[in-house]
């Protein structure tokens, strides 16, 4: 029996004479006076197998019409040497099973460069280009390094849950979950809605992070980690934002600020090594056709340490520099992407920490320093991208949370568990959050969010 092999593992190791099988989609057919070429994609990665097709295979004339570009085969045959340059073997066929025919006058997806935009709107069909094949692949070798990272420092993966009643970053961007009749409510129209009658007897939200269920967990396993969807309702139609993200948030009991940066830094130089150890052609790609800092910017991450500065030294570089800002610099702003990038790419040109931000502008959960007036904070800012990871060391004192919590007009009955954890055996613990396609933006040198991830939720679009 022949086994049935990927076109990666033919590419990388295989040997002229070996009868193989493989199974894909047409990229390009041509057509030659006694033989034809076509080239075969399988997702498994960015390079094509070349198969050469022989006049004497059988209903020769009849497969070459059907084999257009988009349709699906199996192919059965021969490897032999390549004299074409950049490969070095190619596919001899002596069987061809077609499944699918591909019409050629309305397959989208001719052999021609598309916009981006485009192609999201064939989100169905775009995994077969080439960059979003190539950002597929290293998304996905990220997701496999975010595991490797954290369970080979024995963090516990803890699944939190998508369903929650508590609004974790205060900011109101929530998505309602309900089963109540929305027409009939609205045709009503009796005021306010009684959620005691909804699914859960009360309001219940898509969860906008994971991170105070982690705490939780981290109460009992010290070391702990979420990766999974987060969403935000909120109304920003940037290349920065999605409606539906994936977060990656670990949780350390016994951890300050400093050894949640420390973490932080190690946990991206990681990511970056085992992509370029693992995606070298993808990687190598998106530096030929979409930045040409993508390997350097991936060098420069792992070699470098990243800068780190309080947030009050971030106002004073931002004050003296010559830039003109479109939001103005004082001290108590939030910082703007447009501040966040300059830090990041034109300053220090590479990573920086930026911490002890005000604590006006930052949630509830975050922990006061001896000053009153910051928090013990830290975000990780990157060159074109702005803010990757969001961080803290959390309110570990009773207290000072319950002052806070008041403070910002927020139900402790909602919180009464959060609150729990800080009267039964509370510990000083820190965290932070990593924008998954942020980081996949960073990577690949990708534009907008909305490429990185297969099917993007932004305002007015869930289709696909
Ligand atoms: O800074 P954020 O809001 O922090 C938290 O949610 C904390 N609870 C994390 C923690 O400490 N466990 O979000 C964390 C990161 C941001 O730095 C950004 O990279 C990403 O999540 N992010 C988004 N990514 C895509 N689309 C959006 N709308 C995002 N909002 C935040
Ligand atoms: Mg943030």
């Amino acid at each position: 029996m022949i086994i049935t092999d990927r076109i990666i593992n033919i590419l990388r190791q295989g040997k002229p004479q070996e009868q193989i099988k493989i199974q894909g989609w047409v990229r390009t057919k041509r057509e030659l006076k006694d033989f034809a070429f076509i080239e075969i994609n399988d997702g498994s990665s960015l390079a094509n197998l070349q198969v050469i097709l022989n006049q004497d295979l059988p209903n020769y004339e009849g497969i070459i019409k059907r084999l257009n570009t988009g349709s699906s085969l199996t192919v059965e045959g021969i490897l032999v040497e390549s004299p074409a340059k950049g490969q070095k073997v190619e596919l001899n066929a002596n069987f061809i099973e077609i499944f699918g025919d591909c019409d050629p006058e309305t397959y989208p997806l001719q052999k021609k460069r598309h916009s981006f935009e485009f192609l999201r709107t064939i989100g169905h069909l775009r995994g077969r280009t080439n960059t979003i094949g190539a950002v597929m692949r290293v998304r996905n070798a990220c997701a496999n390094a975010v595991h490797q990272f954290f369970q080979n420092k024995g963090f516990l993966w803890v699944h939190t849950p998508i369903i929650a009643a508590s609004d974790c970053e205060g900011a109101g961007e929530l998505f309602t979950v309900t089963n109540l009749n929305l027409e009939e409510i609205s045709a009503n129209k009796t005021g306010k809605i009684d959620y005691t009658n909804d699914f859960f007897g009360r309001q219940a939200y898509l969860t906008v992070s994971g991170q105070l269920e982690a705490e939780i967990m981290s109460m009992a396993f010290q070391n702990v980690y979420t990766f999974g969807p987060t969403f935000r309702a909120e109304n920003s139609n940037t290349s920065r934002h999605l409606a539906e993200f994936w977060m990656v948030e670990p949780e350390m009991a016994f951890c300050d600020i400093e050894g949640d940066q420390n973490l932080a830094e190690e946990f991206l130089k990681y990511v970056f090594k085992y992509v370029l150890d693992n995606c070298p052609e993808d990687l190598e790609f998106f530096q030929q056709r979409i930045n040409k800092t993508v390997l350097d910017n991936a060098e420069n991450i792992i070699n470098n340490e990243f800068a780190r500065i309080t947030y009050t030294e971030a106002i004073s570089l931002l004050e003296k520099s010559d830039q003109k800002f479109e939001y103005n610099v004082e001290w108590g702003i939030d910082l703007q992407s447009e501040h966040e990038r300059y830090l990041a790419e034109k300053l220090f040109k590479k990573p920086v920490i930026v911490t002890n931000y005000p604590k006006d502008i930052k949630a509830f959960y975050m922990r006061l320093n001896d000053d009153q007036k910051t928090v013990a904070a830290m975000d990780i800012l990157a060159p074109n991208i702005g803010e990757i990871i969001g961080g803290s060391q959390r309110e570990e004192r009773l207290d000072i949370l319950e002052l806070r919590i008041a403070e910002l007009n927020i139900n402790p009955e909602n919180l009464w568990w959060y609150l729990d954890l800080r009267r039964y055996g509370t510990v000083p613990h820190a965290g932070f959050g990593l924008g998954f396609e942020r980081l996949v933006q960073f990577m690949t040198g990708m534009e907008n969010i909305r490429d990185v991830i297969p099917f993007p939720r932004t305002p007015m679009n869930v289709e696909f």
